[in-house]
């Protein structure tokens, strides 16, 4: 009976201690859809003529599905804050936690919008209107469509490059974000995986 109760209290202060169900989801849905995305991005060149038109749409859909779920995402986790990281790391290591997840929200953030401003710089856009998966009509950024058409083509080079340098940032913060888990499971000890996890 009384192990029963200490199971219990256990089970609690495991689960208070773990991400809502609907943080997790959100969590694993984006790491998914981005994996998908960057996938279409790398693999592009490699398609014969007739499917590339699909990955890029594809690649747009899933990118501004992306950008309204990291919004929500954030939108959540402002009523339900993240619970506290373990006493046994360290401030130094929580605060490079923080700003790590920081960046990485940003360039969530950032790297979708930098693609739609990309789209919307390109010259064929007003012959070839965006559609969220073939189903949902999509606006271009109508400040940038209707720009002076030679400007607007070296517009269209520049978020290119820049979609492009957020694309490696995102790398960068991806893998210290894995090498940060790794570290906590097999240096300290302490897996906060399981926080995560469903
Ligand atoms: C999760 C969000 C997104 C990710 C992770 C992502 C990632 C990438 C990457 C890695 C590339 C290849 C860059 C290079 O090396 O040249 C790329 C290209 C591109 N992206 Fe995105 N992107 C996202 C969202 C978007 C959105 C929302 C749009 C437009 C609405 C977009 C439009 C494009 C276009 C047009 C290209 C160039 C494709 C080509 O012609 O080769 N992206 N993206």
């Amino acid at each position: 009976m009384i192990s029963n109760k200490a199971q219990q209290n256990k089970a609690q202060q495991h689960s208070a201690e773990k991400y809502t169900k609907v943080a997790i989801l959100l969590h694993w849905l984006i790491a998914l859809l981005i994996f998908i995305n960057i996938s279409l991005a790398w693999t592009v060149d490699l398609l014969p003529d007739a499917y590339v038109r699909l990955n890029i749409d594809t690649h747009k859909s899933i990118g501004i599905t992306v950008l309204g779920l990291v919004l929500l995402r954030i939108l959540w986790r402002l009523g339900h804050p993240p619970p506290p990281l373990p006493s046994s790391i360290s401030p130094l290591e929580k605060r490079a936690a923080h700003w790590g997840h920081i960046s990485l929200y940003m360039l969530m953030i950032t790297l979708p919008i930098s693609g739609w401003m990309h789209d919307s710089a390109w010259k064929d856009a007003p012959t070839h209107p965006m559609q969220l998966f073939y189903l949902i009509p999509w606006p271009r950024i109508g400040l940038i469509e209707h720009i002076q058409p030679v400007f607007k083509e070296t517009l269209h080079t520049y978020f290119g490059s820049l979609h492009e340098w957020l694309g490696i940032a995102l790398y960068v913060f991806f893998i210290l974000h894995i090498l940060g888990t790794l570290k906590h499971r097999y240096v300290d000890q302490h897996s906060i995986l399981y926080r995560i996890l469903p």
